[in-house]
């Protein structure tokens, strides 16, 4: 199995692709970087490959096909260079199975691929909507945001890959949480975050139709739990909006 490391879109390592008409891939997340490989058994061995190499311990994994090179995942292009994004049908995804088996983690998780592959420039947007609806929170942002989006990007998808993980999030969260509260944010600034991003998120994916008043709730919900895990009292969030 040959890995593909990002590679500063260097083109002639697409040539490595066996297929242009159909891709099933496995990306993974090794430190910052991720990692692909092309599946030429098509989604069963695809399927396999990431389950076992979640049950060896790797952190983030998962299953996917698309089109082409250009309307796959972001992280296989990611992993590729590939910086042009078709429209196109949304990719297929296969997740771990791990304990629990929430539909509403699908849920998520689905929603927030469907925004993010549409949109590459997702955080940017959040960021531009926050601003444009909260201007008195740009000061506590740095000037130049380019590191800021970058990172709110990862951690994102980060926290979204480990939504069946309590105690991943537990740790990760809390340490999130007290370096917010360095960076003088307060349990007032949460609901509007989450208003605009999930404005954005909704935007981004063009709609969510019939499922907009569930992927609504389920969206607050998972930032207020998010918000806790952070330090954040539930009650201290919410009475800011009353
Ligand atoms: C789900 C909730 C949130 C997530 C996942 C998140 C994620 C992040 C990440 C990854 C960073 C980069 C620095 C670091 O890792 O410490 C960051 C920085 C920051 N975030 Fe958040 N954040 C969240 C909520 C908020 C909220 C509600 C505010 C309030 C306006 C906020 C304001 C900031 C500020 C001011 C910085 C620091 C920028 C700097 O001085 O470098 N974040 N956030």
């Amino acid at each position: 199995m040959r890995w593909l490391q990002r590679l500063g879109g260097k083109r002639q390592e697409l040539d490595l692709l066996p297929d242009w008409q159909r891709l099933t891939y496995v990306c993974m997340r090794i430190g910052p970087r991720w990692w692909a490989t092309v599946c030429q058994g098509g989604r069963g061995e695809a399927v396999e490959v990431m389950q076992a190499l979640y049950d060896q311990g790797a952190e983030f994994v998962f299953a996917g096909e698309a089109a082409s090179a250009g309307s796959a995942h972001w992280q296989l292009r990611e992993a590729l260079g590939v910086v042009r994004v078709e429209r196109g049908p949304q990719p297929w995804t296969a997740y771990p199975r791990s304990q629990g088996g929430d539909v509403n983690v699908q849920l998520l998780r689905t929603s927030f691929e469907e925004a993010v592959n549409r949109d590459g420039l997702l955080v940017q947007h959040f960021y531009e909507g926050l601003f444009l609806e909260c201007p008195e929170l740009r000061r506590i942002f740095p000037r130049n945001m380019d590191g800021q989006v970058r990172m709110f990007g990862e951690k994102m998808a980060e926290l979204m890959l480990h939504l069946e993980d309590p105690e991943y999030l537990k740790t990760h969260l809390c340490a999130l949480g007290e370096r917010h509260r360095r960076y003088g944010v307060q349990p007032a600034m949460f609901l509007p975050v989450a208003k605009v991003l999930i404005e954005t998120l909704k935007r981004s994916a063009g709609g969510w139709g019939e499922q907009e008043l569930e992927l609504e709730l389920e969206w607050k919900n998972l930032l207020l739990t998010a918000a806790e895990l952070m330090g954040y009292s539930r009650e201290d969030v919410l009475a800011a909006a009353s």
